[in-house]
């Protein structure tokens, strides 16, 4: 399936999507707390979208159960809302994609817990950044496997490793769409980037090796070492000049 490049119509609503996204991050801000369930969680962003006239992306994708993904330390992406309380040096990542007038925004963070380990503050700080040093190639005229090295390149200086089993994708009417963005250096230079491309950026940063497995229920991708991982994810809109990122 060839990129779709969007029109100013459908970058409209795309940027409506990740408005919304990022209002659901905003609010699950100010819930996430020791206690707190992650249903609970899901139940928030849920109500919102619905208030909103939008649909969570994520729900029965696939068979996906739930609003959103809550995947708490060792659990990288997809963990599934449950009666499971977050606990103070937890963190959680949060993934969050609305869908608005048919477009999709899509977008994840990582939160800390109360106080957590120096090491689980630094690996959600890392992952972070790691997105903005690949945004720096995120401009029409550069290739897609720029972003991705960059990518890599800050995750490992900082001694973490990228996963490599799950990648970042393009995203429009469709939640996944083409290209496939790996978050490691990749031999193939896939497409050059041009102004209109919509791009869900996601680096998953494992503090130990980059190894994951999937649990029974079949969505849960947990380290394999057992080691934290952090998620961090934007939805970004490729223009002639700086990215634009729709849903921060
Ligand atoms: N941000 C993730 C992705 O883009 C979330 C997908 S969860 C799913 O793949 F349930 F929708 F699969
Ligand atoms: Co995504």
């Amino acid at each position: 399936m060839a990129i779709v490049i969007k029109n100013q119509l459908q970058i409209e609503k795309m940027r409506k999507a990740g408005v919304l996204v990022k209002g659901a991050f905003d609010l699950l801000a100010g819930a996430i707390a020791e206690g707190v369930t992650t249903r609970e969680l899901d139940g928030i962003v849920a109500g919102y979208f619905k208030s909103q006239g939008a649909t969570a992306s994520f729900k029965g994708y696939r068979g996906y159960p739930a609003s959103i993904c809550a995947s708490i330390n060792d659990e990288v992406i997809h963990g599934i809302p449950g009666t499971r309380r977050l606990r103070a040096g937890d963190i959680v990542s949060i993934d969050i994609g609305a869908c608005f007038d048919g477009f999709h925004g899509d977008a994840a963070r990582t939160f800390c817990v109360g106080d957590v380990s120096d090491e689980a503050r630094r690996l959600a700080d890392t992952t972070e950044k790691s997105f903005f040093a690949g945004m720096q190639y995120a401009r029409a005229g550069y290739f897609l496997h720029e972003i991705s090295a960059a990518i890599q390149e800050y995750v490992e200086q900082q001694g973490f490793s990228v996963v490599r089993n799950f990648i970042g994708h393009g995203i429009g009417a469709d939640l996944h769409e083409d290209p496939e963005i790996p978050n490691y250096r990749q031999k193939n230079k896939g497409p050059r980037l041009v102004p209109g491309m919509t791009l869900a950026i996601e680096p998953m940063v494992n503090a130990g090796t980059y190894e994951v497995e999937v649990l029974e229920d079949d969505w849960t991708v947990v380290t394999a070492d057992g080691s934290l991982s952090a998620h961090y994810e934007n939805t970004v809109l490729i223009t002639e000049g700086a990215p634009e990122i729709l849903t921060l």
